[in-house]
């Protein structure tokens, strides 16, 4: 049974600094809704509730966003804004997470093995905390499913452009059944032209605690970060992997374009921006192209 999900959110988040030189990019607006809350609420909606989080001395706000907030409240209570008060108490009562401190961005796989004592000796799942998932809480559902029936990790995987591929963990995969994939081997942000497949990791993983001993084996490698990639090819030779692929839309929020293109995405899914938002970026575009168009 997977019960228990860890969220690494400990990283410095160079892409994007100097923003992230105090803020956490996990703690980042898509619109008015930090990127870290729509990933508790894919956990909570596919039904898990054991939540521990692995952060640093950087990343406070995150604490502060699932507390409760006694003079906001009182505020808005006062100011008789009783539909955000609502909305703010929800947010305070989501969770009762744990936190864990990574006491030194040593990586993602140094990250997961931090959290070990808050898991213990079962299956948990990893979610980054700066990618979105379409329909997420279905996708950590169909990860769990395929956990239980065979017992073994699952990671997700989705389809990128071939040039991409080299921004990502990439895995070589084989179907053993309709839809029912396992992974072969993995290799970390390969060229396209070395790179076994098109099929990404996409930051979705449900692990059985082999793992840990495995993180544990794993030396330093790219940048010295003990990398969780190198973690899960370790793994492959003692257990079998299996792959869960992802069909809907990723919003990776860790890099300013992809970032701003998550936004505009929500945005236009938003009754009270969206007409207003078109009808300013009509506008706009129609300026860019009349000074790209001037000789
Ligand atoms: P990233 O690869 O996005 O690294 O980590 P980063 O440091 O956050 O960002 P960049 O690359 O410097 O811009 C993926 C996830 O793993 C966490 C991050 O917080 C992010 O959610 N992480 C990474 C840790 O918790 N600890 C680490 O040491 C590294």
């Amino acid at each position: 049974m997977v019960r228990k999900a860890v969220l690494p959110v400990a990283g410095w988040g160079t892409r994007f600094l100097p923003a992230t030189k105090a803020m956490p990019k996990e703690m980042f607006p898509i619109i008015d809704k930090p990127v870290i809350q729509f990933i508790v609420e894919e956990l909570l909606e596919a039904g898990i509730e054991n939540i521990i989080f692995v952060t640093g001395r950087h990343k406070r706000p995150i604490e502060h966003h699932f507390d409760i907030n006694t003079d906001l409240e009182k505020h808005l209570e006062e100011a008789g804004k009783r539909e955000v008060l609502e909305n703010i108490r929800e947010i305070s009562h989501m969770i009762n997470p744990i936190y864990v401190r990574q006491k030194e961005q040593l990586g993602l796989g140094h990250a997961v093995l931090t959290a070990e004592p808050a898991v213990g000796g079962e299956p948990f799942l990893v979610s980054l905390g700066d990618i979105i998932l379409e329909k997420g809480s279905e996708i950590v559902r169909g990860m769990v499913d395929t956990f239980q029936r065979f017992g073994k990790s699952v990671i997700a995987l989705h389809e990128v452009e071939r040039e991409e591929v080299k921004k990502y963990g990439i895995a070589k995969v084989k179907e053993i059944e309709e839809g029912v994939y396992i992974v072969e081997d993995l290799v970390e942000k390969p060229s396209p032209e070395e790179a076994p497949s098109n099929l990404a990791i996409v930051g979705r993983y449900v692990f059985t605690p082999k793992i840990f001993e495995m993180l544990r084996d794993t030396k330093p490698g790219k940048g010295g970060e003990i990398q969780l990639t190198d973690a899960m090819r370790l793994l492959l030779k003692e257990e079998v992997i299996y792959a869960y692929k992802v069909e809907t839309r990723v919003y990776d929020t860790g890099n300013p374009v992809d970032y701003l293109k998550t936004v505009f995405e929500f945005a236009m899914k938003r009754e009270d921006i969206k007409e207003e938002l078109l009808a300013y970026l009509r506008n706009a575009i129609s300026k860019q192209t009349q000074l790209i168009d001037r000789p």
